[in-house]
């Protein structure tokens, strides 16, 4: 059964008040812009446990997280991993009795035992090599912290990095575009040559003003299709996943996003594919790289938690296509509520595919 309701777009337009204090990030695919919308379109189910299944940023497990529900984040990559574990972890008092500014400055001081790996296997390929030596340099200083001290680096190391980088990606061995005596923009110029800790300053004040209000979560680093190892409970399951294109073009996070995994394991610097330009360090096998086997994920998900709601995200232009995973979901007896906030712009420029949705299915036996 579908029951269709319009969330109309006051709420993409509006001033993001509610969620200001969380983090901002620059992850392709993340809803922190989205946040009102989700919050609005899940607010009045009864449910107080979720998986984020593809967490990304964790900005949607931090949104659950502030409406009170126990949040279990996964990604399968080790950066998402770390970022779920610093956000769902932290608390107000936590976070007030790090001292941010000396962590980072200790975290630059000059190692005499530093490794090299950076500077040895991705010269010319990312960032010049004075700042390979410093990410070498904190990779070594590291080992010095406790567990949660160093995930907080590299959690605000790995924001840096991506803002340092051309369109915020590690897909290409572009360093030219930095260096290159060519006209570009202000803005990116300033933001590539700022240092590492001038960035990381300036997130650790943000995560300093932070509330962290709600339970603390958890994190998880699994492929999805590896679910049936994944020991949680959840009432709902969120699913933001990697969806191809309208093109039926996957989207490959892992080599987006591999080099940030290096901060978390280091030795994966020496591991770099050498039969890519771009030397990507953690390539991830996906079901997401054909719309059937994306299709045979959602499938998978609903078998593993038959009581749990499911909440997919989804924007218009993706595949499998939204008719195909509401037939899973109706296939399987849920009761489907669509949501579905129109940007304003697009809804102008008459781009009905532009929107994004949340499907919410619930189980039959939930109602
Ligand atoms: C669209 S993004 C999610 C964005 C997230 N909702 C946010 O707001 O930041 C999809 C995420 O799925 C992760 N991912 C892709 N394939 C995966 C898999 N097979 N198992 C687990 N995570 C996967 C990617 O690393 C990426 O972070």
């Amino acid at each position: 059964m579908i029951q269709r309701e319009l969330d109309f777009p006051d709420v993409v337009r509006l001033p993001d008040e509610a969620f200001a204090e969380f983090p901002t990030t620059r992850y392709q695919g993340s809803k922190r812009k989205l946040l009102p919308f989700l919050y609005e379109a899940c607010k009045s189910y009864d449910f107080s446990s979720v998986l984020d299944l593809y967490s990304g940023t964790s900005s949607v497990g931090l949104m659950f997280r502030h409406m009170g529900k126990i949040v279990y984040a996964n990604d399968y990559m080790l950066y998402n991993w770390t970022t779920g574990k610093v956000l769902l972890g932290a608390t107000k008092s936590s976070i007030a009795g790090i001292d941010i500014p000396a962590l980072i400055e200790r975290a630059f001081s000059k190692n005499p035992q530093s490794n090299s790996l950076v500077y040895e296997n991705f010269s010319g390929i990312y960032f010049p090599d004075d700042e390979n030596h410093q990410i070498d340099n904190f990779c070594s200083n590291l080992l010095q912290f406790s567990p949660v001290e160093a995930d907080l680096l590299i959690y605000l190391m790995g924001q840096a990095m991506l803002m340092k980088r051309p369109y915020n990606l590690f897909h290409r061995a572009n360093l030219e575009m930095r260096t290159k005596d060519v006209p570009r923009s202000f803005g990116n110029a300033k933001t590539w040559e700022t240092p590492f800790s001038t960035h990381m300053l300036k997130l650790g004040q943000k995560i300093s003003s932070c509330s962290f209000t709600g339970p603390i979560g958890e994190a998880y680093c699994m492929n999805a299709s590896e679910i049936d190892g994944m020991n949680v409970d959840p009432d709902l399951i969120y699913l933001d996943p990697p969806y191809l294109n309208r093109n039926n073009i996957p989207v490959d996070y892992s080599t987006f996003y591999h080099f940030l995994d290096g901060l978390v394991d280091y030795s994966l610097f020496s591991q770099g594919n050498a039969k890519y330009p771009h030397r990507p360090i953690a390539l991830k096998p996906s079901r997401w790289r054909t719309p059937g086997g994306g299709l045979a994920e959602i499938r998978s998900v609903l078998d593993r938690w038959p009581t749990a709601r499911a909440a997919i995200s989804y924007r218009g232009d993706g595949r499998p296509s939204v008719e195909e995973l509401k037939a899973i979901l109706d296939g399987a007896g849920y009761v489907i509520n669509e949501h579905t906030a129109v940007d304003y712009k697009y809804a102008l420029s008459k781009n009905f595919d532009a929107t994004e949705d949340l499907i919410i299915g619930t189980p039959a036996r939930l109602t």
